[in-house]
């Protein structure tokens, strides 16, 4: 079991990288944390979080990171929950769920944010890291669930979710996935968002260069082979994510407009994706 937790992969970092303004501002002016003690804070819910989720968005302190205010279409997003344009915002695969925070700082309602992970022990982590236990509690902000369920136990169904959602926003998410899994999450988030025009999917995951093919790759590491069977991420490129939405669009009937954009930046992600045809896919998909 030990081994499960292993340290010594590459995307297990001991020290705290420096923290961005950004997040050390959210973390002093949202979460209230004394600013001195900001990076003890992070490494302190990283020790934690390592023990329930050894993936490389904890061992690398990416969940430190900011990704949706970095957007162009950000002030958009905020404006359109700030006015009651929309009334909910869903983050899928939202592990520590840093990006919720900043847009309640940012003045979007706090009952119009809400996440969702597979675990329960990622998000209560984050409800440590942000000391918003009360104002995000579990069950009502806060989803534990598999997103691949459909069942009738579906815990975002049973939720009254279905349907009702403005903006999904899926980072470092789809990329977990085979491609075939991909499809299926895909079709789930069509199923929560609103039928009509305009909802809006937003995220970042990692991909390859356009020079290359999208294709499976071997998850790394531990997490790679949980009992036994092995598992694959579809890294794509910019035509093969297009084209799986032209797959998502003709089995649901549905239009979409698909932005995305190749980016080659050496950020810490490079620790887990240390391939030179390495790129992120930054996305903005929008219902026609
Ligand atoms: C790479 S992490 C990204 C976390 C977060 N979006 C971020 O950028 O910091 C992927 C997240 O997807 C979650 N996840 C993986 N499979 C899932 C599933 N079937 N249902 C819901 N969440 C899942 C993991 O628990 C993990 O928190």
């Amino acid at each position: 079991m030990e081994a499960f937790f292993d340290q010594t992969v590459p995307w297990y970092l001991v020290d705290v990288p420096p923290t961005n303004s950004v997040m050390q501002k959210l973390l002093v002016e949202y979460a209230g944390i004394e600013e001195a003690k900001v990076d003890g804070h992070i490494a302190n819910i990283r020790n934690k979080a390592w023990r329930v989720a050894p993936f490389p968005c904890v061992g690398s302190f990416l969940f430190a990171e900011l990704v949706l205010s970095t957007f162009p279409v950000y002030p958009e997003i905020v404006s359109n929950l700030k006015s009651g344009t929309w009334s909910r915002y869903l983050e899928v695969g939202c592990g520590l769920g840093q990006d919720i925070r900043k847009l309640i700082q940012d003045g979007a309602p706090k009952t119009s944010v809400m996440g969702t992970d597979l675990l329960s022990g990622l998000l209560e982590s984050g409800q440590e890291l942000f000391q918003d236990t009360n104002a995000l509690p579990l069950d009502q902000a806060l989803f534990a669930a598999d997103f691949l369920d459909t069942s009738d136990s579906n815990v975002l169904r049973k939720a009254g979710l279905d349907g009702t959602v403005d903006i999904i926003h899926a980072t470092m998410f789809l990329h977990c996935f085979d491609r075939p899994t991909q499809l299926r999450a895909c079709q789930r988030i069509l199923a929560l968002l609103k039928t009509q025009p305009g909802v809006m999917i937003v995220g970042k995951q990692g991909g390859v260069s356009s020079t290359a093919e999208g294709r499976e790759h071997p998850v790394k590491g531990p997490m790679g082979q949980v009992g036994g069977v092995v598992r694959t991420n579809f890294l794509h490129n910019v035509d093969s994510f297009r084209a799986l939405w032209d797959e998502v669009g003709a089995a649901t009937g549905t239009r979409w407009d698909v932005q995305v954009r190749e980016e080659e930046v050496m950020d810490r992600g490079y620790l887990y994706f240390d391939e030179e045809e390495h790129r992120w896919l930054s996305f903005v998909i929008t219902k026609l």
